[in-house]
């Protein structure tokens, strides 16, 4: 008896002790599961970034029938089409009302009235088919909640749904599939830019919707993962068998969409609103910048749409324009043109048209430029481009953020070429001397210079894995942003002959579609600053198999060297594990280089 008391006395301790020491399951852990499965955006849509035309930079709310024609004949007469801008996206103001009888949206015919057919009904139908029988594809806009931005933003506004409350809630919260099959399986439209206003301004306190004369019904509070379910939920059902269906997630960088964006839509919104001003250009620039492990084919950030050729990116200020214009094509991000197009000067006609920058933006590899040098002056961006064997091909570009002109001497050594063979100034198209090793370049006030260098890689059967940011995708809980260092933050962290680096927070995982012919990853493991008891994990898993494992501690005062055999792998997931958390220290990937069986 007395035994048996014991037995159990140890058994309970024991059970406790083991529940107290357990690492609890926190959900900043549970990305770290390596599953084998590419987790980032897979439909098929957007394999280079979106391109086309949107009607609210131009006429916000005040779109109709006639502009909407005038502007998709300009885009065919014009050549934009066939240098790439085949979108023609309706934003808000399009909607009469809900029909309550069945739910059935209403396209308002007073501005389309292409919409009313000879049988009564109502429907897009005739509209997108004439754009399609232009060659160009269409897009609807619509919101997550019950109701639109306009209707908060521009109260009073003729273009506003009407009637009543019901009738007004034209957002697709409660008639999600109803909303979708309208869309694309009745009125043919091939892209969704879905807003969030619903979700997030029609608050129970605000003016618009308390009391007994509130024109619009409460919606609650949603926390960030559930603004992340509502859109994954809507991206899903866009994904069914037949639907062809671009989707840009609309969220303004908010609710941690820089963090799922990436999983759930083509394209996110990674700012607010651009207007047609420089500073603001210059936010949402910053807004994506750093990000470009996040994006890659089918999947991009979206710092707004263009505003060339309106205010400050008008003829008056061609220089800023260009300057918009090439910093959104190094970013990879979607060129969609909001000025009107119909009245559009030649200058910023031929601007938009520009085949070599269009083709940075276009490439088909997708890695999104890296920001390799910033200082309050200048930044200098570097972007992988495709090249066929044998060949080495990088744009990079040098932006003035000063009002006066600025002469930048640029090392070729930041495209990681030892030599240049060709050196094209894209813009002027002029060929550069490229037997040397800096680039003394003269750059204007607010403007750019952009080059496309063909060179010889220092590497030999040999590249960096920070040269192929596309083939990346990051997957985290956390809103810490994975990127990769430039020269003079790596300089500062006084780390010597250092070349590459890649810093990620802990509790985040990078899957890396490795391309045919690599053999091996290798490199060096640190971290910024570790203290304490902290120790970081990192594992390298492919195809969901466990590989190996490098574990840091603060005792170690030197990187930890790893090098992985990834022969035969399709993706290898690069885990980073560590108990105190992502806020503290980022670890770091140094000098990550992929070994091929021969040059690439
Ligand atoms: C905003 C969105 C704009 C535009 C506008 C329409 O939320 O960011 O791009 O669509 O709504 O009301």
């Amino acid at each position: 008896m007395k035994t048996r008391w014991w037995i159990l006395l140890f058994l309970v301790l024991a059970i406790a002790g083991f529940t107290l020491t357990r690492p609890s399951p926190t959900d900043s852990q549970l990305p770290m599961l390596a599953s084998g499965e590419w987790r980032a955006m897979d439909n098929g849509q957007a394999q280079t970034p979106p391109m086309g035309w949107s009607s609210w930079n131009a006429f916000h709310l005040d779109i109709d029938q006639e502009r909407l024609y005038r502007i998709a004949d300009t885009l065919v007469s014009s050549g934009l089409r066939d240098a790439g801008y085949l979108y023609l996206n309706i934003d808000d103001g399009w909607w009469l009302k809900r029909r309550t009888a069945d739910g059935r949206l209403l396209v308002n015919t007073g501005i389309f009235p292409g919409a009313r057919l000879r049988s009564g009904e109502n429907s897009f139908r005739p509209i997108t088919d004439r754009l399609h029988g232009m060659g160009l594809k269409a897009g609807i806009y619509s919101d997550a909640g019950r109701n639109s931005c306009g209707a908060f933003w521009d109260r009073g506004h003729p273009n506003l749904p009407e009637g009543g409350v019901a009738e007004r809630e034209v957002g697709t919260w409660d008639f999600t599939r109803q909303d979708l099959a309208l869309f694309f399986d009745d009125w043919g439209f091939d892209y969704l830019k879905l807003d969030a206003c619903g979700l997030t301004h029609f608050r129970p306190l605000h003016l618009l919707v308390r009391g007994l004369h509130g024109q619009f019904r409460a919606f609650p509070r949603l926390a960030d993962d559930q603004v992340h379910d509502r859109y994954a939920q809507v991206g899903r059902l866009l994904a069914k068998p037949g639907r062809d269906v671009t989707y840009s997630v609309c969220i303004w960088g908010e609710a941690n969409v820089n963090h799922w964006g990436s999983e759930v839509g083509n394209l996110w919104r990674t700012s607010s609103d651009i207007t047609p001003d420089w500073q603001r250009m210059m936010a949402n620039y910053e807004s994506a910048v750093e990000r470009e492990l996040y994006a890659g084919p089918g999947r991009w950030n979206d710092p707004d749409m263009l505003a060339v050729g309106l205010g400050d990116f008008s003829t008056d200020h061609i220089e800023q324009a260009r300057s918009h214009f090439s910093l959104w094509a190094m970013l990879s991000a979607p060129l969609i043109l909001g000025n009107d197009l119909a009245s559009m000067p030649d200058e910023i006609l031929e601007l938009v048209s520009n085949p070599d920058v269009i083709g940075l933006n276009q490439d088909p590899s997708g890695h999104q430029a890296s920001r390799v040098f910033r200082s309050s002056q200048y930044d200098i961006l570097v972007k992988t481009l495709t090249a066929p064997a044998g060949l080495n091909r990088k744009a990079m570009l040098v932006l003035n953020r000063q009002a006066e002109e600025v002469t930048v001497k640029v090392p070729l050594a930041y495209s990681q070429f030892t030599s240049a063979k060709r050196v094209k100034d894209v813009w002027t198209g002029i060929t550069l001397a490229s037997g040397q090793q800096h680039f003394e370049l003269a750059v204007p006030a607010h403007g750019v210079r952009l080059l496309e260098i063909q060179g010889e890689h220092r590497l030999h059967e040999q590249r960096y894995l920070t040269e192929f940011p596309g083939q990346v995708h990051v997957v985290q809980s956390h809103s810490k942003t994975a990127r990769i260092l430039g020269a003079a933050e790596i300089g500062n962290m006084g780390i010597d002959g250092l070349e590459q680096a890649l810093a990620i927070h802990p509790n985040s995982m990078l899957q890396w579609q490795v391309p045919a012919h690599a053999r091996r990853l290798s490199g060096q493991f640190s971290a910024e600053q570790l203290d304490g008891d902290n120790r970081m994990v990192l594992g390298f898993y492919g195809d969901g198999r466990f590989l190996s494992r490098h574990s840091l501690s603060p005792k170690d005062t030197r990187p930890v060297v790893f090098s992985q055999d990834i022969t035969s792998i399709g993706l290898l997931e690069i885990t980073l594990e560590s108990a105190s958390g992502h806020e503290k220290t980022r670890g770091l990937l140094l000098n990550p280089i992929i070994t091929y069986s021969h040059e690439p």
